[in-house]
């Protein structure tokens, strides 16, 4: 069918409304995401943080996060370099989130002392990463694993090739309230109804990795949907991988992190979408990426409003405290 390949969108037919759907509750089984979600969070994480977006940090002006609990600090030295460490002046406690980037250096606004990113005056520094989409940070005295040199990545289409958008939201719960929220697909098309039609979760593998594969048709408008086959998997902790394995966008990836500010029962959730198509479509809607990029992010803020509702609603059912 040439229009078919041409285009990669279907007309739904014989559509079900929203309450004649399938019911999923049954094969949502609580213990099997419980279990999906404790051995995600047994998988090592090297002690890495997502902190934000590259394409967030300016050459001017730091990034300030609270991550954990201890305030951080990134900015790019004179050579583009990712920088970072503990967001306090070492001199009298300034807060370096406020710090102007001068050549490279962080020059602190209260009496000018200036951070190349190496150690100085007791202040050390954290070890940093910039994958190209995302920022991290390895906070070895919170994370308490065996550190690890660089973040886990997941697997990547080409960022090259690839239509990125990242968004970040933040919720009242835990890193495992969102890992739980996204090692559920079965709510995709109950939840989400005004994203996602017609999707099935199929057994879960017996293989050890526990990947989820999922087929659902994203809702583009009306009756017109675009059919694909998503792999769910949770590579550590606190990431959870949507990858995109058969149908429109095969190598697309969705990753989701979450990140522990502290303070309280917040969390980050970072995501990122990395879309790729091998259609020639696709490289048009690449060259319009900027203005592509708000839509995306406009639809990831209002899936994540109903995922962080679901996240926040699970912390406060399990009381509000601990890691189950
Ligand atoms: S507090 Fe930073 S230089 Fe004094
Ligand atoms: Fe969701």
């Amino acid at each position: 069918m040439r229009a078919g390949r041409r285009l990669p969108l279907r007309a739904r037919r014989d559509a079900v409304p929203w309450e004649a759907q399938r019911p999923t509750w049954r094969a949502a089984r609580p213990e099997l995401i419980a279990r999906a979600v404790r051995r995600a969070e047994a998988r090592p994480s090297g002690n890495w943080y997502v902190v934000g977006a590259s394409r967030d940090l300016r050459d001017d002006r730091p990034l300030g996060r609270t991550v954990a609990g201890r305030e951080v600090v990134l900015w790019r030295d004179a050579g583009g370099r990712l920088r970072g460490g503990p967001g306090a002046c070492p001199h009298l406690g300034a807060p370096l989130r406020r710090a102007p980037v001068r050549a490279g250096c962080l020059v602190c606004p209260w009496h000018g002392l200036k951070l190349d990113g190496g150690p100085f005056a007791g202040w050390e520094p954290y070890p940093t990463w910039d994958d190209g989409t995302l920022l991290w940070v390895r906070l070895d005295a919170v994370g308490g694993e065996p550190p690890l040199a660089r973040p886990p990545l997941p697997e990547r289409p080409d960022p090259g090739s690839a239509l990125v958008a990242v968004y970040t939201g933040v919720g009242r719960c835990e890193p495992t309230d969102v890992l739980a929220n996204r090692l559920d697909p079965w709510h995709g098309a109950w939840l989400h109804p005004y994203s996602f039609v017609d999707l099935t979760v199929r057994e879960p593998a017996a293989d050890g990795t526990d990947t989820l594969l999922v087929d659902v048709s994203f809702r583009v408008a009306g009756r017109l949907v675009v059919p694909v086959t998503a792999a769910f998997t949770a590579p550590g902790p606190r990431t959870v991988v949507m990858r995109i394995v058969a149908g429109e966008g095969v190598g697309s990836v969705v990753e989701t992190h979450a990140t522990p500010l502290g303070a309280g029962p917040r969390t980050a959730v970072v995501e990122a979408v990395l879309a790729t198509s091998p259609r020639r479509g696709f490289a048009v809607a690449r060259a319009l990426s900027p203005l592509l990029r708000p839509l995306t992010r406009a639809t990831a803020a209002r899936l994540w409003r109903d995922d962080l509702a679901y996240a926040e609603r699970r912390h406060a059912a399990r009381g509000g405290g601990g890691r189950h």
